[in-house]
């Protein structure tokens, strides 16, 4: 039986990722530690919470004595860390939060993995660390990191941090960056789950400049798939892009989303464009589908699967 700590897992990917992986396999323990910020919702596990090779620590993985004691406590294998500060708009408006989760957390747990050992520390990171692309092109896993943003910033910070623990003391860190994930269990203050409960309301759905920004979309168990593949088959040292060459302007995934819950396109508005706005994010995803990743959901399919989601759930 090997353990998994999981970091954030009361949250949107990490949930998800928890659910899949119990699923999948019976040999694994989890400890899911997540501080249960606005965005992490223990209802999102309500249906693993008494699985028995499942455990919940509410903390922060900040908090260096705890994540010492949930060292000392359990045998860790393996740590994927996805507790984050995670929204843009709030990193704009309030950027402190970011630095202390995304940058100093991310430290902690690689200090005390240090510490005690482990075969491998997975990073989740995001192709935002990227900056921003004009209409042509692709991001490798060797472009520059040109963060626009305090989240962007503070992801790419921590990602670099990451590689220094294991160029410098050989630990084995492996990073995943992967595009916007769509999918049940999602706060709704992003895009997709914000505009779904907007429209099944009736409300506006606020678009920021002209709605043409364009995203790379991910189902989100399709991410789950190629982390659990990472754990498997990655590299140590290596960093991965995961995505699924789903892109979108924010406009046609708005209008995709009425369209399905057969809403009027007056619902739409458009409000001042969010300051420092990438315009495009695009993945080249070679490397992850060399390790025999290849995404299952086509973004029509993952959207109706979400939509069916929420209008069961709100
Ligand atoms: N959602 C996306 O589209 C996307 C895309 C690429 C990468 N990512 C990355 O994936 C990870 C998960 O994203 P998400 O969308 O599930 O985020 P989320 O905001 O839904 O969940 C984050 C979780 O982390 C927890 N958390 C926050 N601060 C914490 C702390 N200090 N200690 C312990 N727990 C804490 C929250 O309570 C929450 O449960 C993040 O690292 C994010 O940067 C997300």
């Amino acid at each position: 039986m090997k353990t998994i700590l999981i970091t954030g897992g009361a949250g949107f990917i990490g949930s998800n990722f928890i659910r899949f992986f119990l699923d999948k396999y019976q040999t694994y323990k989890i400890i899911n530690l997540d501080k249960l910020t606005y965005a992490g919702n223990l209802a999102n596990l309500k249906d693993i919470e008494n699985n028995p090779n499942y455990k919940f620590i509410k903390g922060d993985i900040a908090n260096q004595e705890l994540v010492q004691y949930i060292f000392s406590e359990y045998k860790i294998n393996y740590l994927i860390n996805f507790a984050a500060q995670s929204h843009v708009d709030k990193s704009i408006t309030g950027p402190t939060p970011f630095i202390k989760t995304n940058i100093e957390g991310t430290q902690v747990l690689l200090e005390v993995a240090k510490e005690y050992g482990i075969d491998k520390f997975i990073q989740i990171s995001t192709d935002e660390v990227y900056g921003e692309l004009g209409n042509k092109g692709y991001f490798n896993e060797k472009s520059p990191l040109k963060p626009n943003n305090p989240y962007a910033a503070s992801k790419a910070s921590a990602d670099l941090i990451a590689r220094s623990y294991y160029q410098t003391y050989n630990l084995p860190v492996i990073i995943t960056r992967s595009s916007n994930n769509f999918g049940p269990f999602q706060y709704p203050e992003k895009l997709i789950p914000l505009f779904i409960t907007n429209a099944l309301k009736d409300k506006e759905l606020t678009l920021y400049g002209d709605g043409k920004n364009i995203r790379d979309w991910l189902y989100v168990k399709d991410n789950c798939r190629a982390i659990d593949l990472i754990l498997k088959q990655g590299q140590v040292g290596e960093i991965y892009n995961v995505g699924a060459n789903n892109e979108r302007t924010n406009l046609e995934v708005t209008e995709e989303i009425l369209n399905l819950l057969g809403k009027d396109k007056s619902l739409i508005t458009y409000v001042k464009d969010r300051l420092a706005h990438d315009y495009r994010y695009a993945l080249d995803t070679t490397k992850i589908k060399e390790l025999g990743f290849k995404a299952e959901y086509d973004f029509k399919r993952g959207l109706k699967k979400t939509i069916d989601w929420y209008l069961e759930h709100y």
